[in-house]
């Protein structure tokens, strides 16, 4: 069928050019070497210098982007009149001739990205203003400045998309998109706008907004109410002030992530925000000082200076947060800030909350009441923070908790009540913290036995991390009563070291097992109990040889690396756990040149990957060598080495066997005299010679 195609297209192009007109052509390759798919032609990254003008008449979307074009000449689309899209983009266009688009009225679709439109802008500003259909135009990559721009878009009334993205722009007024009272979503991202006055106030249905990487220091009296995601990210934002007014706004995401935001933004007071983003700023809460002083009745001036008239806003920091209804927010992130805690009240504010990221931040502590209804928070992230401990009211509940992160702080320590009423928890990640799991042997020095984390019958709980965290041992069962599907017990060096029982309870379901640097030097742990295992990361070890209960589970993922293997069993390609791996990482290993056997086998085994198989080294005569490609000196030198050996052992036992020989060959004569003799003796008669 493939075979067939090229000869047909052929076919259709012969016909086309016998009869002038590729009438019926559904699919043809025309003589530009565009491709024709029903109304479509696609001519990207032909080399073409200029519009072909033998392509069907009737197309609706032409695609020249990846071309040279310089010039798009005032006839160049008149043989298309169709045209509904057209996209330009990555060519060297430096003029659109005025009249260019006389023909093309119904021309909806624009792209110019990537282009060189700054050179004679007002003749391609007077060839767009031909275009009242237009609904989306690119303009973006094309070095335009504010003024450029306001020439370019003087008579676009109807457009709903625009994108002037990567171009020159540094500040922008309201003579810039004055005629545009249908845009719906304006890209201005990546400029060089540091300066924003009324530039947006015409722009009615204005709906998204993205000022992403530009150079904002603030945004204050903010006030598009109608606008729905307004994205201000990679900016050098210290504040952003909401105009104060009890209008409904719609905004429902704001993006003020990666800004210099020393307070928590100023919100509308009524809006419909769900995701509120503001990961890496530099904000905290100020009522409190960590020495314990308040400053709960602190307000802050504004003092905004607009033309040649001044106005002074004073805001109560503290509380403003309480001022804005956030009943609608769902996402929260605040990581990468400098919280050190949050204020009274504060999560009560957001009902609807589903994730709460936290992360990255200075909390000591975490308070969880009854007057923080978190009922739809199913993430919560407290990863990498100071946390010392949990505080969970009486009443507080997460019924709807997932996922609960609480990696890399200094817990040693849970609250017995944290998981009473999480019953749809089922991730927990406590890597990187001090910490051991109940029961704790009761020592006899101390009186209480010492603290330790309680995850014994949580149902739910599949996925467990408890890397790093310094365990002293897994005995008692610790596991009882829980469904653990993954467990990542890497970094621990003590974990292993008494009973193994712990693996008693994880038999039926244990899936995925990280015993990564664990210092497991042989076969302590029997894997051929876990018949759900599939994928096992044993690296950074000292294993010294494949622990033989491997070789019947049927893994498809197996990390082997940083150990001291020598080599790996000879008949490994055969066993069970060959024929079920699909990706095994060996690399780190001290193996052995010479007995490399095992490898060459397994490079065999059809559908496993041995992702790290480049960097395989071996040892030979104190030098390391990649096993991929060993030289065939060294190859010979192996052989000979074998060769040597048995030659060894030749000569070795050569002395042995023939001494052994003498003895016999003596001691055989002796006994064969002693057995004449006797034979003489027995006979009774002495020879008669
Ligand atoms: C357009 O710009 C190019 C490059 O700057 C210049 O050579 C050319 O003369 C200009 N064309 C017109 C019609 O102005
Ligand atoms: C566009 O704006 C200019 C001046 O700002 C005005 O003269 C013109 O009538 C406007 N065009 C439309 C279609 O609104
Ligand atoms: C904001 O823009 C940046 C840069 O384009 C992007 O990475 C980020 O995802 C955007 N934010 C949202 C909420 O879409
Ligand atoms: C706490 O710190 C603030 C600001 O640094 C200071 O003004 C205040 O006097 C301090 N209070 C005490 C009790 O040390
Ligand atoms: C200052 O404002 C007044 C009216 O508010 C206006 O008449 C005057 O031209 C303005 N001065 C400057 C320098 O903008
Ligand atoms: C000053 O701010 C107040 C409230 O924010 C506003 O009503 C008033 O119009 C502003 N005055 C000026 C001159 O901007
Ligand atoms: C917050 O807004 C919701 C609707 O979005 C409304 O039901 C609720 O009463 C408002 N709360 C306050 C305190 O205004
Ligand atoms: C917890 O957070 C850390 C970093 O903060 C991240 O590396 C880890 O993947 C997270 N754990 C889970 C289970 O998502
Ligand atoms: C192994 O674990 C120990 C203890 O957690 C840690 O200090 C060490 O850095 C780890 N080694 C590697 C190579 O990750």
């Amino acid at each position: 069928m493939e075979a067939l195609l090229p000869g047909l297209s052929l076919l259709l192009v012969l016909l086309a050019a016998g009869w002038g007109n590729g009438v019926g052509a559904a699919w043809a390759m025309s003589p530009g070497g565009c491709k024709h798919v029903q109304s479509t032609a696609d001519c990207t990254g032909r080399w073409l210098s200029s519009v072909p003008g033998n392509l069907q008449g009737d197309i609706e979307e032409l695609l020249l982007n990846d071309n040279t074009i310089r010039v798009l000449g005032h006839a160049s689309l008149l043989p298309y009149p169709q045209l509904k899209h057209l996209s330009l983009s990555k060519n060297r266009l430096n003029l659109i001739e005025p009249g260019t688009f006389l023909g093309s009225q119904g021309l909806h679709v624009l792209s110019l990205a990537d282009n060189l439109l700054f050179t004679n802008y007002s003749q391609t500003a007077a060839a767009l203003s031909a275009l009242p259909a237009l609904r989306t135009l690119d303009l973006s990559g094309n070095c335009l400045t504010e003024d450029m721009l306001s020439v370019l878009l003087l008579n676009l009334p109807s457009l709903e998309s625009l994108s002037v993205a990567r171009n020159a722009i540094m500040r922008l007024d309201s003579s810039v998109f004055t005629n545009l009272t249908q845009l719906l979503e304006l890209n201005l991202e990546k400029n060089y706008i540091f300066e924003i006055d009324q530039a947006f106030e015409g722009l009615q249905k204005l709906q998204r907004l993205n000022i992403a990487y530009n150079y904002m220091p603030c945004v204050v009296d903010f006030g598009l109410t109608q606008l729905k995601v307004l994205n201000v990210s990679h900016n050098i934002i210290e504040w952003f002030l909401a105009f104060e007014s009890d209008d409904l706004f719609e905004l429902e995401v704001l993006d003020l992530s990666h800004n210099r935001l020393l307070f928590f933004p100023v919100l509308p007071r009524q809006s419909k925000l769900h995701s509120l983003l503001l990961k890496d700023n530099e904000m905290t809460f100020y009522q409190r000082l960590p020495n314990g002083t308040s400053l709960a009745d602190v307000t802050v001036q504004f003092l905004i200076i607009d033309g040649n008239s001044t106005n002074i806003t004073t805001v109560n920091l503290w509380d403003e947060v309480c001022y804005s209804n956030l009943s609608s927010l769902r996402l929260l992130d605040m990581s990468q800030n400098q919280f050190w805690y949050l204020p009274e009240g504060f999560l009560a504010k957001m009902p609807s909350l589903t994730h709460l990221k936290l992360n990255q931040n200075c909390l000591e502590t975490f308070q969880l009441s009854e007057e923080d209804p978190l009922a739809m928070l199913t993430d919560l992230d407290l990863s990498q923070n100071q946390l010392v401990e949990l505080q969970v009211g009486a009443g507080a509940t997460l019924p709807s908790l997932q996922l609960f992160n609480l990696s890399t702080n200094r817990l040693r320590v849970l609250p017995a009540e944290v998981f009473t009423y999480t019953r749809k928890i089922t991730t927990v990640d406590l890597s990187r913290n001090r910490l051991d799991l109940c029961p704790q042997p009761a020592l006899a020095s101390e009186v209480e036995s010492p603290p330790c984390v309680d995850i014994r019958g949580i149902e739910t709980l599949s996925r467990l991390y408890l890397a790093g965290c310094g365990l002293q041992g897994l005995a008692g069962q610790p596991f009882r009563g829980t469904s653990l599907t993954h467990l990542d017990l890497s970094d621990n060096q003590q974990a292993l070291s008494g009973d193994p029982g712990w693996l008693q309870d994880l038999t039926a379901t244990l899936r995925v097992l990280s015993l990564r640097n664990t210092s497991l030097s042989s076969a302590v742990v029997d894997f051929s109990t876990l018949q759900s295992l599939a994928a096992l990361d044993l690296s950074g070890n000292s294993l010294s040889a494949l622990p033989a209960s491997l070789s019947a589970v049927k893994l498809r993922s197996l990390d082997l690396r940083d150990n001291c293997l020598p080599a790996l069993p000879t008949d490994v390609a055969r066993t069970p756990l060959a024929r079920s791996l699909q990706e095994l990482y060996l690399s780190r290993n001290p193996y052995n040149c010479c007995t490399l056997g095992w490898w060459e086998s397994l490079q065999r085994v059809e559908q496993l990957r041995v992702p790290d198989g480049r960097e395989l080294t071996c040892s030979y005569d104190s030098r390391t060598l990649s096993a991929r490609a060993l030289p065939e000196t060294v190859l010979r030198a192996c052989r000979w080495k074998v060769a040597n050996m048995a030659l060894l052992y030749l000569v070795l036992a050569l002395p042995t066997c023939l001494t052994l020989l003498v003895a016999f060959a003596v001691v055989f004569l002796m006994l064969k005299q002693k057995l004449l003799k006797m034979l003489k003796s027995r006979c009774g008669a002495s020879s008669p010679y």
